[in-house]
């Protein structure tokens, strides 16, 4: 019997290895309205991220979630359509400023945030998107 224990095991190993380079670990969500798959975010400036994740936890964790996956008043900004290439970094700036009307999502309109300066908002964005670079993005709308 144990003769036998010793190849399933590799053979289980080596399938394992097989899926995950072919389907791929980093597999990155395509996203529907650019059709983009490959969304290069470039490092971060590491204090700014400091800095952007500070104040991200005061102004937008209560509805974005403090690891950004959303909460019942706000969507992840991990999704997948809020990559570079479909809200870029003003997107951001402007939230905050106008606030947003309610279009990707049924959590209704983002009202704006008062207090934070552009200095501010490029902080936050920084933290954002080294968040989106490290844990990449999940698929839209969300399965
Ligand atoms: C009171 C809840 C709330 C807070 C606080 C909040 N948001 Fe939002 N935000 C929302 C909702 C709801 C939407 C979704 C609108 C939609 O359906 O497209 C949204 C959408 C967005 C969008 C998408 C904009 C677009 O053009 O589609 C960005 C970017 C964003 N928020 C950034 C932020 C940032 C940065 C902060 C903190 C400074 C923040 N939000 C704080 C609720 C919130």
């Amino acid at each position: 019997m144990k003769k036998f224990t010793v190849p399933i095991v590799i053979a289980g190993v080596v399938t394992a290895v097989v899926a995950l380079v072919a389907f791929g670990g980093n597999a990155s969500p395509r996203d529907p309205m650019t059709g983009a798959t490959e969304f290069n975010i470039p490092v971060q400036d590491a204090a700014l991220v400091t800095d952007g994740d500070i104040l991200y936890q005061a102004s937008c964790a209560s509805c974005h979630g403090s690891d950004l996956r959303g909460t019942d008043f706000g969507p992840s900004q991990l999704s997948v359509v809020y990559q570079p290439g479909h809200h870029p970094d003003e997107s951001y700036a402007s939230a905050a400023l106008n606030g947003v009307r309610s279009h990707h999502w049924d959590f209704g309109d983002m009202q704006p945030i008062a207090g934070l300066s552009g200095a501010d908002m490029d902080r936050i964005v920084a933290f954002i998107r080294e968040t989106q670079r490290t844990e990449g993005f999940e698929p839209y709308p969300p399965r």
